[in-house]
């Protein structure tokens, strides 16, 4: 059994509006709001990293339990913006957090998918052993891609959500988990840049293919939106549940016409998905754990709703839980 006991979120001051990315590069929020919904997205500051976005939003889900850094026992973090190649972010987290020598480590790579799937290893850990696990979602995308890429940079944001696990009885229980990867579909999305296959070099400075995100759009649209509607699916027959049985569902916030695919795909009324991509873009693993922390706040899930996460991203990865508050 493992139970959420606190929810936590941080998204930047900074708002980058759709006219502030037309004075940038050849778009309009015309096209920007047409093609994806979004209209304003976060950046981090110049002082601020992946690092202190996932402290700040750890910081608030501990606050949120009432728990103290020193009552966790383990720390998972989805990012594919990690603050260096190595160590991972996890363990500069428990640093800034001032946690005990607790083991931590970083789920990296599975795109916007990773929040998710961090959950359902964090509640792995609490099956072998009643554990508090912090897990955490966080990107600093801006800092990550090119800004010059007015195809890919308009989409994403930056921010952090994260919930304390444990096996003890809390606000909302997970009742499980459903995942999947189709790595065959890697090479659609990627940021191979810095890795072994693309290291960085002279040249892909110069030529600006140091950070250049590679994606095939119109494929991850179609895939996000089987992928997501399908696991949502999956995760309520797992645990015995139905779609007339949910309150709210979480869709990862990738682009509002993905969104509302997966809404029309699902057969639900447009008050049982969650949005907020129009006022934080895309901010990678981040998004699912921010707007339930956000949906909590405001009023959205009560005690007693079932909640459905899904998510999607590169890899491909997916991932949907359904949670019982
Ligand atoms: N402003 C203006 N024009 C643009 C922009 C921009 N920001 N970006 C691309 N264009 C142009 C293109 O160059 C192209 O011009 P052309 O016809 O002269 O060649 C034209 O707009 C149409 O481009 P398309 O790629 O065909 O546009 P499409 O309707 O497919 O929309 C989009 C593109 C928004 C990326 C869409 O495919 C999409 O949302 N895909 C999902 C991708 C996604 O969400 N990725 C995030 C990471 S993965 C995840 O989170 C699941």
């Amino acid at each position: 059994m493992s139970h959420i006991l606190g929810f936590g979120g941080y998204a930047p001051a900074r708002v980058i509006t759709n006219d502030d990315w037309a004075e940038w590069v050849d778009t309009s929020d015309e096209w920007i709001t047409q093609r994806t919904g979004i209209k304003e997205r976060r950046f981090a500051a110049d002082d601020e990293s992946t690092m202190t976005l996932a402290t700040q939003a750890a910081a608030s889900a501990l606050k949120d339990a009432d728990l103290t850094p020193d009552d966790i026992d383990e720390i998972v973090l989805a990012t594919d913006t990690p603050e260096m190649m190595t160590p991972d972010t996890a363990a500069l987290v428990q640093n800034q957090l001032g946690c005990r020598n607790i083991p931590t480590y970083d789920l990296g790579g599975s795109g916007c998918a990773g929040f998710v799937q961090a959950l359902d290893v964090a509640r792995s850990r609490i099956l072998v052993e009643p554990k508090k696990v912090l897990v955490i979602g966080v990107e600093l995308i801006s800092r990550m891609i090119s800004l010059k890429d007015r195809a890919t940079a308009v989409l994403f944001g930056d921010g952090a959500g994260a919930v304390v696990l444990g096996p003890d009885r809390g606000r909302a229980e997970v009742l499980g988990v459903v995942a999947g990867t189709d790595g065959s579909a890697a090479e659609i999305l990627t940021l191979a840049a810095g890795g072994t296959r693309n290291p960085f070099n002279a040249e892909s400075l110069a030529n600006g293919d140091y950070n250049r995100l590679v994606m095939d759009g119109r494929r991850v649209f179609t895939e996000a939106v089987k992928r997501m509607s399908e696991a949502a699916s999956d995760v309520l027959d797992m645990v015995g549940r139905s779609l007339s049985d949910v309150k709210l569902v979480i869709p990862h916030q990738a682009n509002l016409r993905i969104i509302d695919a997966v809404r029309k795909r699902l057969g639900l009324d447009q008050e049982t998905v969650f949005v907020n991509v129009d006022k934080f873009g895309n901010t990678g693993s981040a998004t699912v754990p921010f707007a339930m922390w956000q949906a909590v706040n405001e009023g959205r899930i009560e005690e007693g709703d079932l909640v459905v996460l899904t998510a999607f991203g590169a890899g491909f990865h997916w991932a949907a839980a359904a949670v019982q508050f």
